[in-house]
């Protein structure tokens, strides 16, 4: 006790600058001593962004310049934006974190509305960490009942055109070609690291004779840019700001150092930064105890540093740890029975969102938040917790949209992009309502914006559907050049 009675005092929660100030105020000294410290662990200034956005953009480079960096930089085979001309029907399956996605998607131009048919099939847990072949089985089984289910047809002759979404890293030596480089999110997949992920997903297509023909694989981000540029020629990047965390943006050929390639220098060529390794080596970003053993009880340890701090898999994670530890502290939660809090991962974005925003400002009693807690984890939680872990998760969610402008930032520096739009996806962006603010305010401050400035020259748009509809578009576009008979990084089949 001694250190709460000689640290009285010494809370200046004044600075944390809220509206509920008195609500903070009012919080039991030892509550307000831990917030205190987790609002110094949680806090990225920016001075510290600025020195991570510097240390970024040279992890950018290297991973241009030399295979096996720690920023993989991708090569897609994506050569160039769309033209908004591309027309055509198109299979796209995507292999997302809980589902699989089966689209068909009829592109009709920039002008005219496209139509989009498609269905989900739940991803059965144990496929995540079982073996290869139950998962391509279920892939090549799902399309096969959709193709069936909206009598598509398709032939040996005259295949449907298919686009993979495969949303992790992969070395590409050819678009329809993805070396899985590590599973990422939590996935653990016996089998494909190392193997073309591609070829795996044809031998089941082949043994139940599907009339389809992998055009492409295709990341999400990569998918997100060329969605939105699809109809917004405005569109500089893409974004996923989600279950994981990644960039892709257009660079080109001749700046792509390690590509060995005859294609003319200044070809533009989509990149897959795969930047959610940045920091990989723990020298920049500011970890946390709790980032620590998020870390080390990942089934990729060392692994997505930078995923690991922003990405939204494990932003409720670290919230869960926080609960966890307090109680363990005798703080929180005293004398009850915290069983379900010991459950990793039980906590999404959605429930770290909500706790964040049920609360009426000034308002004690919050009954959203209290019945979050009894509802997911059996928890009764007093009001003064509840002021607590509203500021807890606003701590945590705050440093996640910071650190995400950092790799935008650093694209925009190192290509010098001043304005446009980042075609933006997933379930942190799109869910939670503070996110984009936030997002935005780290640009200004890294960027050095204006004080006075009328608009936000770089602003986030939603992405069109990048992992659906940006799958197809680069299907129309790799066939449409394989036709003009431009076959780089196209395998001739
Ligand atoms: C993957 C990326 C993906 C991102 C967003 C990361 O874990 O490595 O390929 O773009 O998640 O889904």
């Amino acid at each position: 006790m001694d250190t709460i009675t000689s640290a009285h005092g010494l809370v200046p929660l004044s600075t944390v600058a809220t509206n509920d100030q008195v609500e903070l105020d009012s919080l039991p000294l030892e509550l307000q001593l831990e917030l205190k410290r987790l609002k110094d662990d949680f806090t990225v200034d920016s001075k510290r962004l600025k020195h991570i956005v510097s240390q970024f953009q040279e992890e950018l480079q290297a991973g241009l310049d030399k295979y096996g960096s720690n920023i993989s930089m991708n090569a897609t085979w994506v050569l160039g934006f769309p033209s908004g001309t591309e027309r055509g029907k198109f299979l796209v399956v995507d292999l997302g974190g809980t589902n699989i996605r089966v689209c068909w998607i009829e592109l009709r131009g920039r002008e005219e509305e496209l139509l989009i048919t498609q269905d989900e099939f739940r991803l059965p847990d144990e496929l995540k960490t079982g073996e290869a072949q139950p998962l391509w089985d279920f892939i090549a089984d799902s399309l096969e009942t959709f193709i069936a289910k909206h009598d598509l047809g398709g032939s040996e002759e005259e295949p449907l055109q298919l686009g993979f979404t495969f949303s992790y890293p992969c070395h590409q030596e050819y678009i329809d070609h993805g070396k899985l480089v590590t599973w990422t999110k939590g996935f653990e997949i016996k089998g494909v690291e190392g193997e073309d992920a591609v070829g795996q997903l044809r031998e089941a297509m082949a043994k139940r004779n599907l009339p389809i023909r992998l055009v492409a694989l295709i990341n999400d981000t990569t998918g997100a840019m060329i969605a939105s540029s699809y109809t917004d020629p405005q569109t500089i990047i893409g974004a996923i700001f989600g279950t994981g965390c990644n960039g892709a943006y257009m660079e080109n050929v001749g700046s792509i150092g390690k590509l060995d390639t005859q294609l003319p220098q200044d070809t533009p060529m989509a990149i897959n930064c795969e930047y959610g390794a940045f920091d990989n080596a723990h020298t920049a970003l500011p970890r946390t105890s709790y980032d620590v053993t998020v870390d080390e009880e990942s089934p990729k340890p060392g692994e997505q540093a930078f995923e690991k701090m922003s990405a939204g898999l494990y932003l409720g994670e670290i919230f869960r740890l926080i609960l966890l530890e307090l109680h363990g502290k005798g703080i929180m939660f005293k004398g009850q029975d915290v069983s379900k809090l010991r459950e990793p991962y039980l906590l999404d974005t959605g429930f770290l969102s909500g706790v964040e925003h049920n609360a009426n400002p000034g308002m004690l009693f919050d009954s959203p938040t209290r019945d979050a807690f009894k509802q997911k984890l059996n928890l009764d939680i007093s009001d003064k917790e509840i002021v607590f872990v509203r500021r807890t998760a606003q701590l945590i969610s705050i440093r996640g949209a910071r650190l995400c402008s950092c790799g935008i930032a650093a694209i925009c520096k190192k290509k010098g992009i001043t304005s446009g739009h980042v075609a933006a996806d997933g379930s942190v962006a799109n869910k939670h309502p503070e996110f984009k603010r936030r997002w935005a305010k780290a640009m200004a401050e890294v960027l050095d914006w204006p004080g006075d400035r009328k608009e936000d020259p770089i602003t986030i748009t939603s992405a069109e559907d990048g992992s659906g509809i940006g799958a197809a578009v680069i299907v129309a576009m790799t066939l449409k050049r394989a036709k003009e008979g431009n076959l780089a990084g196209i395998r001739e089949k």
